[in-house]
């Protein structure tokens, strides 16, 4: 099964501190490092750590960056050969705070901004060759929509991350294999008229809403709502987390895994991931999952 992802790459800027600043504020921090980041490099770095054979499309800039971001993806065995380097353009930036329980994240989209029709144009050959292609909100939206368009078109199975929170049309909505938003980007893109459960069910087995330490949510086929609980972590930082569950429900579900079976794994990564400060570091290993599924 190979997958591809289509999506932002970053370098994360991260500082440690007591707590969060409040606006006008200057605090001091304990600790910065820069690290990999980026939701679509996250999600695939989630998926080669897991086994799967994982493609990255997307741009970042030409600068030590951009090569640095490139080469760790190497280093995971991700296929890189057709991100586009940019002249011009910074590879993008994420400004993460992390404070204890908490954490703020600021993205400077640079090249990130530049993944356009053009470009998935120029990959539309390469994206047929795999089983199913994963998408998040930190490159353009019409990219990401006329992205969707094309996968359902020629049959190739779309796991859409809405994060950043932004509206899904519905066309979209109905397009995608999987719709994977927490509760606020859920509100965002279908309103408050339905519950949560309503809304559900009229999206079973498509829509699967994620609730932090609450765990994440679906509907089965036979109108049973599914919660599976999230696995209890020593939190060092959530960041990527919901990239790591992200990710690892793709290799799942690419592999032929059930739903049910799919979430619990996809979670306890995800809670495993915590455990490690930065976004990549704590994504686990299927032998690490399945030791705390035993
Ligand atoms: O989802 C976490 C990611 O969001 C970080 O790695 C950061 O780059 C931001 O884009
Ligand atoms: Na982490």
């Amino acid at each position: 099964m190979k997958l591809a992802v289509v999506g932002s790459i970053n370098i994360d800027m991260t500082v440690t501190s007591e707590r969060i600043p409040l606006k006008g504020e200057t605090l001091m921090g304990d600790s910065i490092s820069y690290i990999p980041g980026g939701k679509g490099a996250n999600q695939a770095v989630a998926m080669a750590k897991l086994g799967a054979e994982v493609e990255m499309f997307g741009c970042v800039g030409d600068d030590e960056n951009g090569k640095k971001m490139i080469d760790n993806m190497k280093n995971h065995g991700i296929k890189t050969d057709n991100i586009k380097i940019l002249q011009g353009v910074p590879t993008g930036i994420a400004m993460i705070t992390v404070a204890e329980n908490d954490n703020t994240i600021i993205v400077v989209p640079g090249a990130n901004g530049k993944v356009d029709k053009d470009y998935i144009d120029s990959i539309k050959d390469e994206l047929k060759n795999y089983d199913m292609v994963v998408l998040q909100h930190e490159i353009p939206l019409e990219t990401v929509h006329y992205t969707v368009e094309f996968c359902s078109e020629n049959n190739i199975p779309v796991i859409l991350n809405p994060a950043p929170a932004a509206e899904v049309p519905m066309e979209v909505v109905e397009k995608v294999t999987y719709l994977t938003p927490n509760e606020h980007e859920a509100v965002l893109i279908f309103g408050k008229e339905l519950t949560t459960e309503e809304l559900l069910k009229k999206y079973p087995e498509k829509l699967l809403i994620t609730q932090g330490s609450r765990g994440v949510s679906t509907c089965l086929k036979n109108g049973e709502i599914l919660n599976v609980p999230a696995r209890p972590a020593k939190v060092a930082d959530t960041t990527g987390a919901g990239d790591t569950l992200n990710g690892a429900f793709s290799v799942q579900i690419a592999n032929g895994a059930d739903i049910k079976t799919a979430l619990t794994f996809a979670n306890t990564a995800a809670s495993l991931s915590t455990e490690k400060f930065g976004a990549q570091t704590g994504m686990p290993t299927v032998s690490e999952v399945e030791k705390e599924l035993q």
